[in-house]
């Protein structure tokens, strides 16, 4: 049966990371009956139960909800997910490989078993990729191993890239309600089928060719990754000439042509995606003999606005031998648990390297920090103390780094700045705003807020 009562195609979902199981939530949200698999026991079990095995705004409900809807159900082999799914989305993760290539070993895994199930199971099928993969994968790679596994033509299985845009923290939101569906085809039948199953969302479907497909994801995320490099270059001008980059993105974004989002300089991007998609697609460049020298470009800024933001605190705090620094906020960004490339990591890395004493705080990132923070080999040479409140992060500190602008920052407490030995903050995000600093009795020193700090040695970060 892969229809459901109500006529409608059975989605599966192959794959229930952050990604996939969003993306499958998303279905089960729109009335669609969805079976998910994944290769971990312990997820299958946590989904089954209706349990949200990740942080993610709004997870817990709609998984709930859809579970007790009976929507959305698990199942253990993916024998199961074939006979019983009549669109099969592969959602398994393609990690940064070898030069940056992706690694595309479980992909192949998936791709073999999904090909071997196919089998034993009568009539036509739609296996879809919507993990990231660089352009040319679901023609050159997915579907000719798809076609050999199962030992099915074309015309008996269609095989389709349809990337996705969520992002950590409205994951749910976007996965409901997506701006747009992206779909690339290498049959015309698949198209028909995957138009019909993304009516319902209601948004603008783009059909290209799978190579498209998947260029539309890759140049989505270098753009984006380019537009916050070039912020964060803004925020360096901005503290040589005595300039705010929030003031002056807000002027600059406010052309439409260029659009107010992703101009908020920081410490860098971080993420499990941007730096991953953007080595990748410098790789595949290379090797096509086309430099993308845009992603080149946005990776280099953001090195060099992470060893801009080392030299800003090593100028403002001055030596850090032997001080105290609270680092408040662990996560890649705000209103996640996720520390894949975070910022919060080398920075915790340089300060324990230079001899600082690291408390650290996060809303909800502590636990998945401080896993990230014992695989590093700096964990070796010395111990980030994680705390439960901000209170106990600042004190006796001699400077606090903000580097997650976590809602709770910014509405600095009076109470917080008495904990501290020496009243400074180092915001990498300009989270608190100067009136309430100023009424908390707190020094900041703002990356991009127009001033460059010097140490008790002159040392500028330039
Ligand atoms: C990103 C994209 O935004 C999604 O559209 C995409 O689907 C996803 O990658 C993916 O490929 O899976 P995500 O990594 O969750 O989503 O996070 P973003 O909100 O894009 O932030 C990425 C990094 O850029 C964070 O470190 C964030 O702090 C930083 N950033 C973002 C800034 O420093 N300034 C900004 O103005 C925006």
């Amino acid at each position: 049966m892969t229809r459901a009562r109500s006529g409608r195609p059975v989605v599966g979902i192959v794959g229930l990371g952050y990604m996939g199981l969003a993306s499958g939530l998303g279905f089960a949200a729109h009335g669609f009956t969805v079976l998910g698999y994944d290769v971990k026991p312990e997820i299958r079990e946590s989904v089954r139960r209706g349990k949200a095995p990740y942080r993610e705004p709004g997870l817990p409900e709609l998984l709930r909800r859809q579970w007790r809807l009976g929507r959305f159900r698990v199942v253990d082999t993916l024998n199961e997910l074939v006979e019983g799914a009549a669109c099969i989305f592969l959602c398994v993760p393609t990690p940064s490989g070898r030069g940056g290539r992706i690694d595309l070993r479980p992909m192949r895994r998936s791709v073999t078993e999904v090909g071997r199930a196919l089998r034993s199971v009568r009539g036509y099928r739609v296996v879809v990729v919507k993990s990231t993969v660089v352009p040319g994968t679901t023609e050159g790679t997915v579907a000719p191993a798809l076609y050999r596994a199962s030992g099915r033509r074309a015309r008996e299985l269609g095989v389709a890239s349809n990337p996705e845009f969520l992002a950590e923290g409205s994951m749910v939101e976007d996965a409901v309600r997506p701006e747009r569906v992206v779909i690339g085809a290498i049959d015309a039948k698949a198209v028909i089928w995957l138009k019909r199953l993304y009516r319902p969302f209601g948004a603008p479907v783009y059909h290209l060719t799978p190579a498209g497909a998947e260029l539309v994801k890759y140049s989505s995320n270098a753009f984006l990754a380019l537009k916050v490099s070039f912020a964060n270059e803004v925020s360096r001008w901005s503290d040589r000439l005595g300039a705010n980059v929030d003031e002056v993105m807000a002027a600059v974004g406010r052309d439409p042509r260029i659009g107010s989002r992703f101009l908020r300089a920081g410490p860098g991007f971080g993420g499990s995606c941007f730096d991953k998609d953007l080595r990748a697609l410098a790789c595949r460049g290379r090797e096509l003999g086309v430099r993308i020298r845009s992603a080149e470009a946005a990776l280099g800024i953001n090195d060099d606005q992470l060893a801009y933001v080392l030299r800003f605190i090593r100028s403002a705090v001055g030596s850090l031998d032997g001080r105290r620094v609270a680092l408040l906020g662990l996560s890649f960004k705000a209103g996640t648990d996720d520390v894949r490339e975070s910022r919060a990591l080398p920075i915790a890395a340089f300060l324990v390297a230079q001899g600082a004493i690291v408390r650290g705080h996060d809303p909800v990132a502590r636990a998945s920090f401080g896993a990230a923070w014992r695989r590093t080999p700096h964990s070796r040479r010395g111990r980030v103390e994680l705390c439960r409140t901000v209170g106990e992060a600042l004190r006796g500190a001699d400077a606090a780094v903000l580097q997650a602008d976590w809602p709770e920052y910014s509405a600095w407490k009076r109470t917080w700045t008495k904990r501290m030995a020496r009243p400074l903050l180092i915001d990498l995000r300009r989270a608190v705003r100067p009136a309430v600093a100023k009424r908390a009795g707190l020094d900041v020193a703002g990356v991009g807020a127009g001033s460059l700090p010097r140490s008790a040695n002159g040392e500028v970060p330039t």
